[in-house]
Formats: structure tokens, sequence, C-alpha cells
């Protein structure tokens, strides 16, 4: 287990269900609290646990299906499942995924907001369902999920950025409790075109 600085704490302080299949919730206020049962627990939607490098080259998949589509990330070039295994290994930033029992249909992981140590508190959300898996509340799941061990992990808020015009994407984080701080317009361009970027936020709660 890495040191993660002022955010040590990695597992060891109460992550989710691991490969030891401990529950392991976060405590502590939350606007939307998990409840304990839905961490490492079948749910109506599955089990929200966390990834493990076996998962990389589902977890990669998902994503860049989700490229391909155009809707939701500026970058074009596919991914390899190692990208994402880095990722799932590094003790700092939680990575979780849904699985039903058949294999990942969708996940939600937290990356660097910045390198200033200011800034180590700030989480960015990424969440990603597989396309025949959607509006079944997957993804409202697993940003849930996500924020409640963020918060464990002493993270005090998660932030997002959104194409404008991702209408589910949007739709979620306002359905998890984000709130918009505002518009980037014409941020970056995707195949040519100039796209509005929303930021959203959610606080974590104080610490
Ligand atoms: C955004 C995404 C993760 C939502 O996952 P999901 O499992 O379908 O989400 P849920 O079923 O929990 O639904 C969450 C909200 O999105 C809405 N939604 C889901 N699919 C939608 C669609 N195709 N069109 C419009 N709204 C949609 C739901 O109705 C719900 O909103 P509501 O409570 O106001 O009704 C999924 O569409 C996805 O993977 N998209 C590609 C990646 C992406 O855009 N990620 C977000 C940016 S990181």
């Amino acid at each position: 287990m890495g040191d993660c600085g002022p955010l040590n704490g990695g597992d060891a302080g109460g992550g989710v269900a691991g490969h030891d299949g401990q529950d392991a919730l976060c405590g502590g206020p939350l606007r939307n609290p998990v409840p304990r049962s839905r961490i490492g627990a079948m749910t109506s939607v599955g089990l929200i646990r966390r990834a493990d490098p076996a998962d990389a080259e589902a977890i990669c998949a998902i994503y860049n299906a989700a490229l391909a589509e155009r809707s939701s990330t500026f970058e074009t070039e596919p991914r390899s499942g190692a990208d994402f295994e880095a990722r799932i290994k590094d003790p700092c930033f939680p990575f979780l995924v849904s699985d039903r029992g058949e294999g990942v249909i969708g996940w939600a992981g937290l990356a660097p907001y910045s390198a200033r140590e200011c800034y180590a508190g700030i989480g960015e959300c990424s969440v990603y369902v597989a396309a025949p898996a959607r509006g079944r509340g997957i993804g409202t799941d697993l940003t849930d999920s996500l924020a409640a061990v963020a918060q464990r992990r002493g993270f005090h808020k998660m932030l997002g950025k959104l194409f404008l015009d991702n209408i589910a994407g949007v739709r979620l984080v306002e359905r998890c409790g984000f709130q918009r701080v505002g518009v980037h317009r014409r941020h970056g361009q995707l195949d040519g075109t100039w796209l509005d970027v929303l930021v959203v936020e959610l606080p974590l709660g104080s610490r």
C-alpha cells in the first residue's frame, strides 16, 4: 500500500468489499448515504465491489465502447487494459465495479484532480455503464457508492466534467446530488467540433 499523503488510508480504513469479501462501509454523514447492505452485497442492480486487476480488460472494453459513442470523453484513441490496471492498483483513488455475477457491467473511479497539495482532497469522478445495462440504476448505485468510499478515504469533494449535451450523464450527477459549478464554453474539440463542458461538484461533508 503506497503513501497517499494527507489522504493516506487506502483500503485499510475501510473501503468497499474487496477480495476478501469484507463489508467495510464508510461512516459519517453524506447527502446520499449508501446503506451498509448495498456495499459488498447483491442489490437489485448487482454487486458493487472494489475493482480487481483482473477486471481491467472488461472495464477497458466498457470505456472504449463509450469512447466510440463520442458522447462522454474527448479521447478518441482506445485505451488498453494496462491503463486501467494501473488505476485499479493505485491505493489512493477508489475504483469500483458493478458485477451481477456474469462479469463487470459498469464502473466508477476517482482520478487526481491536480498534483498540487492543496487540492489533494478532490477526486475527479468517472462513471461508465455498458450500453445494454443503462437506465436501470447502475450508474446511480456506482456514483453513490463511490461518494461513500471517497468520503471514508478523506476526500472532501468529488468533481465531474461532462459534455453539456450528455443528457444521461447530466441527469445522473444531478440525481446523485452534484451541484453545477459552471460551464466551460468551447472547451475542447472532438472530431473538429467545439464542445461545452459542464463542471459539477459533490461536497462530501466536513472532515
Ligand atoms: C451516464 C451513465 C453512466 C448513466 O448510467 P445508468 O446506469 O444508465 O444511470 P441510471 O440508470 O442510474 O440513471 C441515472 C439518470 O440518468 C437518466 N438516464 C439514463 N439513461 C438515459 C438516457 N439514455 N437518456 C436520458 N436520460 C437517461 C436516468 O433516467 C436517471 O435520471 P432520472 O433519475 O432523472 O430519471 C451511462 O449513460 C453511461 O455510461 N454513459 C456513457 C459514459 C458517461 O457519459 N459517463 C458520465 C460522464 S463520466
